[in-house]
């Protein structure tokens, strides 16, 4: 039951339900590591704001806490490449894994990154940089890994989302439902990455990466993003039976010869608004709600569909990771255990 010592980067949207989970729920997540995960410190850009947590565990100096040897496993929440890159790369360097949401920085540097955490046998762990609560970074990683996809197509930005869906359904102010969206959570720091396509490049870049095997980064993404998309031109696609989303496509593109003769397949990958037939069923996907839907021979097509974005919903699959993480690096990568399960007794048919 040794503790199992965890920093927290970043308290903002995310961050802040990170924390209240580790607090609230210690006893399940003792239960579904084996052990007790201690929040060590939480590192902040500004003091003298109540948090609601103690003020010992504020920090402006997160390069410290990473750095303590009572703390084994870093969560990276806090967002853009400086100093988030040195962070944790300097955590995965000392053998911490780390878990983090941040995809302007994967879609980047995921290969530095992964490098740093293979050479101390640390993990890296990002199923929340990619369409928030919806587990899609895993299933492509782990399940899919004996299949050959052809094809990721989805709605990843719950920013843009919101904003269509506002748009067609009530004739929504673009700007009002933009800072709607900010007050909500949803939207990104600075939410030109949302509505200009960016951060749905980078993660069409770490989807395309996963599902081919392969290394694509934002540059290599074509992007439009939502800015000039008008009412009317909403009201069009309403009139000809369709919606516009943003989509993110990644495509595997067949070579000449096949793979087994020597030839080698390419890969496109791009974000755009799309016209959707309103039968499609990413038409259906609306609000700050996501949706994935995976291509591959053999297992043929499958839809991922969730909350995308939001403090709580990102918090969720931060948390997984997290006791993922847990697991592999002190109990092998296995749960507990029978004793997990027999906590809560069974109600009889009818009582509910
Ligand atoms: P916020 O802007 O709400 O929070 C960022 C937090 O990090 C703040 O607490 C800020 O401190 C702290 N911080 C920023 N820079 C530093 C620094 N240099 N040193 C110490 N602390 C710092 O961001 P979100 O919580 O919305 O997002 C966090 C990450 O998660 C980003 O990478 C984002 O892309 C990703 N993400 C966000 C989702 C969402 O729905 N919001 C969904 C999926 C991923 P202070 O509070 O003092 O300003
Ligand atoms: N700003 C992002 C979005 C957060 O709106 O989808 C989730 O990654």
């Amino acid at each position: 039951d040794h503790p199992i010592g965890v920093a927290v980067l970043g308290m903002g949207n995310v961050g802040t339900e990170v924390v209240k989970i580790l607090r609230e729920h210690a006893e399940e997540m003792r239960q579904r590591v084996g052990a007790p995960l201690v929040l060590r410190g939480v590192a902040v850009r500004r003091t003298g704001v109540d948090r609601g947590i103690p003020a010992e565990l504020l920090t402006t100096d997160a390069e410290a806490l990473v750095g303590r040897e009572d703390v084994d496993l870093v969560v990276e929440v806090m967002g853009g490449i400086d100093p988030a890159r040195a962070l944790i790369g300097a955590a995965l360097r000392a053998g911490k894994s780390v878990v983090t949401a941040n995809k302007a920085l994967l879609a980047d540097y995921t290969g530095e990154l992964a490098a740093a955490a293979e050479r101390s046998r640390a993990d890296l762990y990002f199923e929340a940089a990619v369409a928030g609560a919806i587990p899609v970074v895993r299933p492509l990683i782990q399940s899919l890994s004996g299949d050959r996809v052809d094809r990721v197509v989805g709605i990843v930005n719950g920013t843009t989302n919101f904003i269509l869906s506002a748009m067609a359904e009530t004739g929504a102010d673009y700007h009002a439902t933009l800072a709607e969206a900010t007050r909500l959570g949803y939207a990104e720091a600075d939410p030109t990455a949302d509505v200009e396509g960016y951060d749905a490049a980078a993660k069409a870049a770490i989807l395309a990466s996963l599902a081919f095997h392969t290394r694509v980064t934002a540059a290599d993404v074509y992007r439009e993003g939502i800015a000039r998309i008008s009412a009317e031109d909403l009201e069009t696609a309403a009139a000809v039976g369709c919606t516009v989303k943003l989509l993110a496509i990644c495509e595997r593109i067949p070579g000449e010869l096949s793979v087994a003769e020597g030839g080698k397949d390419r890969v496109s990958v791009r974000v755009y608004p799309a016209l959707i037939p309103l039968k499609h069923p990413l038409s259906s996907v609306d609000g700050a709600f996501n949706a994935v839907v995976v291509e591959a021979e053999n297992a043929g097509r499958l839809m991922f569909y969730g909350q995308g974005a939001g403090g709580a919903p990102t918090a969720s699959a931060v948390m997984g990771d997290l006791v993922m993480a847990a697991r592999n690096k002190f109990y092998g990568g296995r749960a507990p255990g029978e004793s997990v399960y027999a906590e809560l007794p069974i109600a009889p048919f009818g009582d509910t």
